[in-house]
């Protein structure tokens, strides 16, 4: 655990509060009492195939029925084997018979102001001729796609499009470098990229066409034949010939009929890069029929999603918040989604309440990172707007400290939406723990009980659940249709980042999550934040190792260590301890220059906010770094446990006394 998350935690143990929902919010809900939430979440233990096998026959439509809901062999799992399905038809085709034809799929607000609004039959439009478009560059199903797109509809139309005609997408986040970007061309083996011009963030364009330039330089991704180019911020590029192609261009040639193709259920929907505690990122791969009900049903119940709604995820597409709770999850449902390009920033901090009030949002969903934001912003901006159309919140990414949900109940909700503390991953695919907003009592700072099928326990590192309340590992017991299937061409490291931490027992295995939670006596879960080297920063997910080693590949660096500290609006804030190679001596400039890299080479959000030169860092006697050690001394605390095995006691004197 992270001293952040120590100091969460701390506040969270104090936390007593317990908020029934509102009656006239459990009134009308999908489910509204918890005797309700009981009874589903029984069926689904008693019978998960069968649960699970009568959801996937009500909510989707199939080309082809499956012939086994659940092929479980440890620690592979293959959901509705047989089945043949297209979410982007779910998403879209199916509702154009109805009378949500004309329904608002997607509101879009820029962020310099200018705005769009697509119905389901002008959505499904778009979708067909952008899938056309790429089989006119060649793309076949089967084939993956690379995206780095601003947050504009035509992200959204890509991605639909991709799934369409059955080639796996990866998005990859518009804020990570050329270099972050070229690697996971590479890993995915992309045939094609789709990009734009440029996108805004906060008031500045960001070179998004410029960074895949750079990206494919000297062939740096051999696979890549073509890049697709939206339009969006109208400054010059670069196109190389027979390579770059404008999409308005091709949008004149195609044609609007293009039919989903039926796919497998357990066809590859897309590939998602996340970091984990060790290498490179890896990539998380999702499959079609699984995913498709386990984001349609988590996001009925939890967001308890009407017709009448208008929702919004503030996420960005290029995180699997985006992906499955602004596309897929939402426009499976036939529901509204609210897409916005920018973010809270020092010339327009109350944008969020602006769009709240101007759309009518009903259903908000954010990070803790972005509530902390907020709070530091002053009550003035939201208190300015009409928000009484507001009728739940939900939040994602971090645990949320009991003051910051509080502030969102009471100033954001006005008292009277349920919010929803929802507790999953990238691997996770949709929900895990989280509320039902209906039937649910809430208590601040947890995320509540699981979803039903999803069997969660707090087990020792032998898997041995724990006594009482104490902390330990959380894990999950039972395959469940939304999980990943394995890590892009790499079976290894999925089965033994996964699945093999807590040693499977008579083929009992189980999912290790990398997060620390504890139980309490009314069996509600309350997350701790991650065990392994990975650090949240803002809601993002770092890697320690990749700062690490882009720290490394800066000829002055001979070693670095990188720890999470405690900080009060992003969770926590990165350092990095750096020895230098012997040609070098410390200095402010060198600090600004190894950031700058950093950012280079991952991206901003990867950008040290201290950097600490050292003689030598703290080790083992079997040369391991102790990072438990500087985290300590990253957030100025005394140094606490057992130090006996460390090599050399002098680093840490100088450490501390340098720190
Ligand atoms: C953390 C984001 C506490 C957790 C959907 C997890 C949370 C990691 C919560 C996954 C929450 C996410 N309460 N912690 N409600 N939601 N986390 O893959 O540490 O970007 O393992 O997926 O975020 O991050 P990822």
């Amino acid at each position: 655990m992270t001293q952040a998350t120590q100091a969460t935690i701390e506040s969270i143990l104090q936390e007593k509060r317990l908020f029934a929902p509102p009656p006239e919010f459990s009134q009308q809900a999908y489910v509204g009492s918890f005797s309700e939430y009981q009874q589903l979440y029984d069926k689904a233990k008693a019978n998960p195939e069968q649960f699970w096998g009568e959801l996937a026959e009500q909510e989707l439509h199939w080309f082809q029925k499956w012939n086994k809901v659940l092929d479980w062999q440890p620690p592979f799992a293959q959901w509705f084997v047989g089945g043949k399905i297209n979410i982007s038809y779910n998403c879209l085709d199916r509702h154009l018979t109805t009378w949500r034809k004309n329904k608002a799929a997607l509101i879009w607000e820029g962020e310099p102001g200018d705005s769009r609004t697509l119905t389901y039959a002008q959505l499904h439009r778009e979708v067909c001729q952008f899938a056309n478009a790429m089989k006119q560059l060649g793309i076949k199903k089967g084939d993956r796609v690379g995206i780095y797109m601003p947050m504009i509809p035509e992200a959204a139309i890509a991605m639909l499009a991709c799934a369409r005609i059955g080639a796996p997408h990866s998005v990859v986040f518009g804020g990570f470098s050329a270099e972050a970007l070229k690697d996971r061309l590479v890993d995915a083996q992309a045939k094609l990229v789709i990009t734009a011009d440029g996108g805004y963030r906060k008031d500045n364009i960001i070179p998004l066409k410029e960074q895949v330039d750079r990206a494919l330089a000297d062939n740096g991704a051999p696979t890549v034949e073509n890049v697709l180019v939206v339009r969006r911020s109208q400054q010059q590029i670069h196109m190389e010939p027979g390579r770059d192609h404008w999409w308005h261009d091709l949008k004149q040639e195609v044609s609007a009929d293009c039919p989903a193709e039926p796919m497998d259920s357990e066809d590859v929907l897309f590939i998602l890069y996340t970091s984990g505690s060790t290498g490179k990122p890896k990539g998380v791969v999702h499959t079609t029929g699984g995913y498709n009900l386990y984001t349609h049903m988590t996001t009925k119940w939890i967001f308890d999603i009407k017709d009448t709604d208008v929702y919004w995820c503030t996420a960005d597409i290029g995180w699997i918040t985006g992906h499955s709770y602004i596309i897929y999850g939402p426009l499976s449902n036939g529901a509204t989604s609210l897409m916005y390009e920018g973010v809270p920033r020092p010339s327009n901090p109350g944008c969020f309440w602006d769009i709240v009030e101007k759309y009518g949002v009903n259903i908000f969903y954010t990070a803790p990172t972005a509530i902390r934001t907020f709070i530091k912003m002053g009550e003035h901006l939201p208190k300015a707007r009409d928000l009484s159309s507001l009728r739940l919140l939900g939040t994602v990414g971090e645990p949320i400290n009991p003051e910051a949900w509080m502030w969102y109940y009471r100033v954001i909700g006005g008292e009277r939406c349920p919010i929803t503390d929802t507790w999953w991953q990238t691997e996770t695919g949709g929900h895990m723990i989280a509320s039902f907003p209906g039937a649910i009592p809430m208590k601040p700072g947890s995320a509540t009980l699981p979803f039903p099928g999803v069997v969660a326990d707090v087990v020792d590192l032998d898997g041995n659940p724990v006594k009482g309340e104490e902390g330990g590992y959380l894990v999950i017991k039972h395959p469940w249709p939304g999980m990943l299937r394995t890590v892009y061409n790499n079976p290894d490291r999925y089965r033994s980042t996964y699945w093999e931490h807590i040693p499977p027992k008579n083929e009992q295995y189980v999912y290790f999550s990398g997060d620390g939670a504890r139980k309490d006596k009314d069996g509600y879960f309350w997350i701790m934040g991650r065990v392994d080297d990975v650090i949240n920063v803002s809601g993002h997910r770092l890697g320690t190792m990749e700062i690490e080693s882009a720290l490394v590949s800066h000829p002055a660096v001979a070693e670095a260590a990188v720890v999470g500290k405690p900080d009060e609006v992003m969770g926590e804030s990165i350092v990095a301890f750096v020895t230098l190679e012997s040609k070098y001596s410390p200095s402010e400039g060198l600090i600004n220059e190894l950031r700058q890299h950093v950012s280079k080479e991952i991206g901003p959000i990867a950008r040290p906010g201290e950097i600490r030169f050292t003689d030598a860092l703290p080790k083992t006697r079997s040369g391991k770094i102790m990072r438990r050690l500087l985290r300590s001394i990253a957030s100025g605390q005394e140094v606490a446990g057992d130090t006996s095995t460390l090599e050399d006691r002098s680093v840490l004197d100088k450490l501390r006394g340098g720190a």
